[in-house]
């Protein structure tokens, strides 16, 4: 190759790597654990492991599905949050978009100390719906989206093993209620429309104890 040549393909190397640096900035892991110690500790721990079953682990989280939890906390234009929390707007309120990629990415990188399983005869149950859902109600299995280990899939569902059970059941039943209707296409507000309290609090066990 010529010098010519040379000098070109390694601009258009620069340009396609300047490009893509704009496109998704880094995120600022130290800003993002500087705003969990302070801000975010007092509910969801120092590294995002929640001992409080009403406050859910972050760590460990795909750092996509914690961003897009942030930004729809977030009270836009007078309109109402897409996921509307009291305690979780509040928070939002002072973070910038980078501060919410930061802290994604902060939690994303920790290591999960996963909740149990406390009722086995409950997770048994639970175990069932998760993997094969029910027929009969058409209610989906878990497992086809957040995987038969509850791991999630990065981009698209949220991990779930470990999570607590008291938040899960929470989360399941204001679906149910529609009260949370962040889901992209509704997808989980379908799921669970047609389950009972039961079904719900024994996959949510279930969930708790999955690794
Ligand atoms: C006063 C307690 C409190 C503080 C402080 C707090 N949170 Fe939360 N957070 C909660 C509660 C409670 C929920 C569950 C909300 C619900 O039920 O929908 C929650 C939910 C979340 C979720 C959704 C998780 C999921 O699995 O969907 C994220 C992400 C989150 N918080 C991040 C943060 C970050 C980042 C901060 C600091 C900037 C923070 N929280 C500060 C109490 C708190
Ligand atoms: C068709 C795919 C699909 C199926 C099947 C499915 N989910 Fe989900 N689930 C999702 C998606 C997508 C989200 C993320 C919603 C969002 O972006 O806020 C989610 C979110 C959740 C959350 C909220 C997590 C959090 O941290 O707040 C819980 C809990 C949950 N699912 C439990 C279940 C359970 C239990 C089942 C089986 C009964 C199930 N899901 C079946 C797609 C699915």
């Amino acid at each position: 190759m010529n010098r010519m040549l040379a000098a070109m393909a390694a601009t258009g190397l620069l340009w396609a790597v300047l490009a893509a640096a704009q496109d998704a900035p880094k995120p600022d892991l130290a800003r993002g654990e500087q705003l969990a110690k302070q801000v975010c500790a007092a509910c969801h721990g120092a590294d995002g492991n929640s001992v409080a079953p009403t406050n859910p682990k972050l760590s460990g989280q795909h750092a996509g599905y914690v961003y897009k939890q942030l930004a729809n906390f977030k009270q836009q234009g007078g309109k109402k949050a897409a996921r509307e929390n009291a305690i979780m707007a509040g928070m939002v309120a002072i973070l910038s978009d980078s501060d919410m990629r930061a802290l994604a990415a902060y939690y994303a990188a920790q290591s999960l100390r996963p909740a149990v399983a406390s009722d086995k005869d409950l997770a048994a149950k639970g175990q069932k719906l998760w993997r094969g859902g029910i027929a009969e109600k058409r209610v989906a299995a878990c497992a086809g989206c957040h995987g038969p280990d509850g791991a999630g899939i990065p981009g698209q569902y949220p991990r779930l093993a470990g999570q607590f059970a008291e938040y899960v059941d929470a989360q399941l039943k204001l679906f149910r209620a529609g009260a949370r209707a962040n889901d992209p296409n509704g997808m989980m507000r379908g799921v669970v429309a047609r389950m009972s309290d039961e079904e719900i609090e024994a996959v949510a066990e279930y969930a708790a104890g999955l690794r």
